[in-house]
């Protein structure tokens, strides 16, 4: 198994990149350069300068890489002017060792701005084949082709005043854009029919979420958001459905996507029934408290302002076709 020690936080790296150059400058500063077998300990010391450079660009970029490399370049030309006095082609030596933390600093410093660059390139790009995807499906069955985005954005917006970690909105966000992507598998006589569904077709339609998450576990950089399509019509009190999941067993993304998605089925204009108002919308979903709706994430609901989520609506206004 892989292990990995999580370091995210700038304000711990800052942390240990000023720790390591203060250690390293301090034992090369107390390490006697005589007789030899001090000296050969004080140039292994020497060499450790190296790491801060390197930490700093792989963390930070060349910017970081540069400030870092700075504070060095500093600590080690004081070190070169105390130790060696007056010994000119010693500090020549050392102008040398001066010029390769440059060039660890700066070469990969440049290399992993490009590579961040080239991974929010293609994060982009796979993120707008997604949307393309869920617009298909929009425009096919509400003739709206931004429903699930708008459903998306509700649904962080939710997830920002529950007080969702952020690395947990990446899947939450992904699983609420999804959450109908096993609608494909859905024959259009049953999805498009404009009256009520017979039993069968009833049946048939309530295989959608996992058809959703047949699809979208596949790929790997979705498997957390395919959880939240699996579980986006279960309710609060085990009456949903595929699964009939109850309270905290459902995942906390299709907790929240739930108040987010019926918001959103309220307050759209469709071609097939008017829109609600906001009070009428935020009253029915406060009525379905504990039975369809997690009650503390209704709680998060009802503190949003009710200007933060129009605009959101204004966001993705006159879609329909
Ligand atoms: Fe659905």
């Amino acid at each position: 198994m892989r292990m990995t020690i999580p370091i995210n936080n700038k304000k711990v790296k800052i942390t240990v990149l000023v720790c390591l150059v203060a250690l390293v400058t301090l034992f090369h500063f107390l390490t006697p350069t005589a007789p030899h077998n001090y000296h050969v300990a004080h140039i292994v010391l020497r060499k450790l300068y190296f790491l801060p450079p390197v930490m700093a660009a792989a963390w930070f970029g060349l910017r970081g890489a540069v400030v870092t490399t700075l504070a060095v370049s500093i600590l080690f030309s004081l070190h070169a002017f105390f130790d060696w006095p007056g010994n000119y082609m010693e500090q020549a030596n050392q102008l040398g060792e001066l010029a390769s933390f440059w060039v660890v600093a700066l070469v990969p410093g440049y290399l992993f701005d490009r590579q961040r660059s080239l991974l929010a390139d293609i994060a982009r790009a796979n993120e707008e084949t997604l949307l393309a995807l869920v617009s298909a499906l929009d425009l096919r069955e509400k003739k709206t082709r931004m429903h699930s985005q708008r459903v998306r954005d509700y649904t962080l917006l939710l997830a920002y005043r529950f007080g969702v970690e952020e690395k947990r909105k990446r899947d939450i966000g992904f699983g609420a854009l999804l959450h109908d992507v096993g609608k494909l598998a859905v024959p259009d006589q049953i999805l498009l029919k404009p009256g009520e569904l017979s039993e069968p077709e009833w049946e048939e339609m309530r295989k959608h979420p996992a058809a959703g998450y047949r699809i979208v576990k596949r790929i790997s950089f979705l498997k957390g958001a395919a959880e939240i399509v699996y579980a986006h019509h279960e309710h609060f009190d085990g009456t949903g459905y595929p699964r009939g999941l109850k309270g905290m067993e459902i995942p906390l993304g299709a907790r929240l996507f739930m108040v987010a998605d019926v918001y959103d089925a309220l307050t759209s204009e469709r071609p097939y029934h008017a829109k609600s108002s906001y009070e009428t919308a935020v009253a029915m979903i406060g009525a379905k408290v504990g039975s369809h709706f997690d009650p503390a994430v209704v709680d998060a609901f009802m503190q949003i302002e009710r200007k933060e989520l129009q605009a959101i609506a204004e966001r993705y206004q006159g879609e329909i076709v």
